[in-house]
């Protein structure tokens, strides 16, 4: 018998887990919480605060669930798999304290520079004359971080030192952030593409994922405000296998062994944000969780049993489960709001996601939609639908995404028409 799976949240990366997780062998049933309408069609949503851990964990018992994967990074911060752990209920993710290396970044630097890991220099400070002080150490641009979770907003690249000041005042003083500005880091720019690694981790060791390049900024050409990730593509050409094995030596095992000395054994997925600069790789952030939407390239290209990876880094140890890819490439494009990442409209009828899914190799994840009273689909977030094509090239995979992403229509759509173009 396969294990009964839940997945907490409910944004594209969740669909694409619990899609990936239905297709797995060792898999029998999966549920979500709160889930959106695609996860609906994989089995039962549950309505309930998905970073509440007793709600969590008592629908867990409730389902009498095997293994609870979890999403986002709201929840692993708020505790929901100490919860787990707790009531003995097996958990995919990291417990509170390790998703500190997400929640705090200036804890994130101290491992990094503790475990040997290459990443940009940095000052760490909440003293506001302590961090002007640090901008005459960098060169410009100026890269100025609230330390805690900013919703994405908590990052100001300046090309001026006027500019710099003003970010150092917004947080420190202004304290446009809360607490989560109240420390700041300040650090060198890391100047080349971003590349996303997902490591896959037992507290010691790790299997580390195909690489993806993700699409921050909102308009064509890399223009615009950041966004969560615009697009996505896997594999990234110049990034095999041999720099995935540097990396695992570089970073992931230093890092594993670093969280274990201090106490805290990482078990979860891993996220490194790496920046492929003239120098080399170095990295830019850890995460605790996947990517969103690079786990949407990612896990269609993954050919062996992911409910399997998942459960051995929650129960056991991944060095000897099998993790096998496909020669394919996929690409998805997101479906955004008009507005996004600023204000937008919600509840906008949206046509065409079946035609779009009948497509070979086309899978259409909901990221932000729900169905209205009278059963439609609508819009419930900036980030709709990605739109998701596998092919034997990113060059197919990406004309496949285009052709199906041109089926699906809402009002004010936006999204960018240069993903995966010139790979
Ligand atoms: P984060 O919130 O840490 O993911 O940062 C958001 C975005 O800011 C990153 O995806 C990068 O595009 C950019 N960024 C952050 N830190 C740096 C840096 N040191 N150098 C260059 N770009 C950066
Ligand atoms: N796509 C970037 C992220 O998930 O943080």
């Amino acid at each position: 018998m396969g294990r009964r799976v839940l997945v907490v949240g409910g944004g594209g990366r969740e669909h694409a887990l619990g899609w990936r997780l239905t297709a797995s062998p060792s898999v029998d049933a999966v549920e979500s919480a709160p889930g959106n309408p695609g996860l609906a069609e994989l089995g039962p949503v549950h309505a309930i605060d998905a970073a509440d851990p007793d709600a969590v964990a008592t629908l867990a018992e409730r389902r009498r669930i095997d293994l609870v994967v979890v999403g986002p990074e709201a929840p692993l911060v708020a505790g929901v798999v100490d919860e787990l752990q707790a009531r003995g209920i097996a958990a995919f993710g990291p417990v509170a304290t390790g998703a500190r290396i997400e929640g705090s970044k200036a804890f994130a630097k101290e491992v990094m520079v503790a475990a040997g890991a290459p990443t940009a220099g940095y000052v760490a400070t909440s003293d506001r004359d302590e961090a002007i002080a640090a901008l005459e150490r960098f060169a410009p641009p100026y890269v100025v971080k609230a330390d805690g979770l900013a919703a994405g907003k908590g990052v100001r690249i300046c090309e001026l030192v006027e500019e710099a000041r003003e970010a150092i005042d917004d947080a420190l003083v202004r304290r446009i952030f809360g607490e989560a500005g109240a420390n700041l880091v300040v650090e060198e720019y890391l100047d080349g593409p971003e590349r996303s690694l997902f490591g896959v981790c037992d507290g010691t060791d790790v299997a580390l994922l195909a690489p993806a390049q993700d699409y921050k900024r909102a308009l064509d050409g890399d223009g615009g405000l950041n966004t969560g990730g615009m697009g996505a593509y896997s594999p990234v050409p110049g990034f095999g296998l041999d720099d995935v094995a540097r990396l695992r030596e570089l970073v992931f095992l230093p890092v594993l062994q670093e969280l274990a000395d201090r106490g805290t054994p990482y078990r979860g997925l891993l996220y490194a944000g790496l920046v492929d600069t003239a120098t080399g790789p170095r990295l830019l952030e850890f995460n605790a969780r996947f990517g969103d939407p690079e786990t949407q390239v990612v896990l269609p290209r993954l050919a062996s049993d992911f409910g399997e990876l998942l459960w051995a880094s929650a129960t056991g140890s991944v060095r000897d489960v099998d993790v096998a890819w496909h020669e394919d490439a996929a690409v998805t494009v997101v479906l955004a709001s008009g507005g996004y990442p600023g204000e937008y409209r919600t509840g906008v009828p949206v046509s065409g996601v079946e035609d779009a899914d009948t497509l070979d190799g086309v899978q259409v994840f909901h990221a932000g939609t729900r169905r209205d009273d009278d059963g439609r689909l609508v819009t419930a977030g900036g980030r709709v639908l990605n739109v998701t094509a596998r092919a034997a090239t990113v060059a197919d995979a990406r004309a496949r995404a285009y052709e199906a992403a041109d089926r699906i229509a809402f009002d004010g759509l936006h999204r960018r028409t240069d993903i995966a173009a010139g790979v």
